[in-house]
């Protein structure tokens, strides 16, 4: 009999035991590592971890496939694995969901200026500011994925101008596209809100920077739901501390949590939440997972397998 262990929130994983005891009862679920009744390390052939152990080869002699909890997958020591055990990130439409609800919460936080008027309230300050209808806003997202795409199908019933960055030439209905370095600087010039939905590799490590930062129109804003490294946060503050900067919105840190002394929690320009942009729900990740275990087993392709030289 194949084998598989989840390794996460004990609750949810109930959730997901569940889900999978009425689908394929064939399929040993085990809930973590310790403990489980009846678990033979070299019957396990899946694994569905947030942060798989370091062992996790040397337990699992025969895994064939690691599913990760999260749609990132920067955590996870790709050089520890064999090539031939397939990582698959989560793609599901939960998450999804979240992340939409996320990002149009922030943009229209922003465009509607939230932020000024709740300065205003804790001055005891009743003035209305110039509507946003006067003003032309352009968002800017990058990372056209799975879900910078959704993002957009979000933001589309609004009054804003659409833009995008990837790694590749996107054609998008309503976004006007940008791909590669050398298209950056073009596609900064004229975004007033930029949201970051890329993945953490080499090469989005530290993006955001100093230099990056100058290329943004004056009083732009920033909303951070990738991944926290990929941030030179004290460039961040500098630029929010001379106004270049208008706002930041950052659901992601380096580290996290955010040391208690860190000016960023208390700067006044600065939303922060901890890391909840976007969390995959039990149920639709369960039966996404179940999905791809069906394809796996059909020799057929997976949905959200991990290209390990690009890193996502
Ligand atoms: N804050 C949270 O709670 C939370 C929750 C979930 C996910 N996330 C973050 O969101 C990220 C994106 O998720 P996803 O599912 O949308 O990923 P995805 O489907 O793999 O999409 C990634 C996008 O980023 C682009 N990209 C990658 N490297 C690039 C580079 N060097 N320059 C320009 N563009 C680059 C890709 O370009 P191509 O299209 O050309 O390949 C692609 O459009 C995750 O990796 C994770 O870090 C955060």
């Amino acid at each position: 009999m194949n084998h598989l262990v989840y390794i996460g929130h004990q609750g949810r994983g109930q959730q997901w035991r569940e889900e999978f005891s009425r689908q394929r009862p064939d399929l040993v679920f085990h809930l973590g590592l310790e403990g489980s009744e009846g678990l033979e390390s070299h019957d396990v052939r899946y694994v569905v971890a947030w942060q798989p152990p370091k062992d996790l080869i040397d337990r699992f002699p025969n895994l064939e496939v690691l599913f990760s909890l999260g749609a990132g997958v920067d955590h996870i020591d790709l050089s520890r694995m064999p090539p031939a055990v397939k990582l698959v990130r989560m793609v599901e439409p939960g998450l999804r969901q979240d992340m939409v609800e996320y990002v149009v919460w922030a943009v229209l936080s922003l465009k509607r200026q939230i932020p000024t008027y709740l300065q205003q309230q804790n001055q005891i300050l009743w003035k209305a500011l110039e509507g946003p209808q006067a003003l032309r806003y352009r968002v800017g997202v990058m990372g056209l994925g799975v879900l910078g795409q959704a993002v957009f199908r979000g933001l589309q019933p609004f009054d804003v101008d659409l833009a995008g960055w990837s790694r590749t030439p996107h054609s998008l209905k309503g976004v006007k596209c940008y791909a590669g370095p050398e298209a950056l600087a073009d596609f900064l010039r004229d975004t007033h809100i930029l949201v970051n939905l890329l993945p953490l590799t080499s090469a989005t490590h530290h993006l955001v920077n100093q230099a990056f930062l100058e290329l943004l129109p004056a009083g732009a804003v920033f909303i951070n739901a990738g991944r926290g490294p990929q941030v030179v946060q004290q460039d961040l503050l500098d630029a929010l501390d001379r106004g270049h900067l208008s706002h930041a919105i950052l659901d992601v840190t380096d580290p996290e949590p955010l040391p208690a002394s860190h000016p960023l929690w208390r700067h006044p320009s600065v939303w922060i939440t901890p890391h909840v942009a976007g969390h995959s729900h039990p149920n639709s990740a369960a039966q996404v997972v179940l999905e791809n275990i069906g394809r796996h087993e059909m020799g057929l392709p997976m949905a959200g397998l991990v290209d390990r030289v690009r890193g996502y």
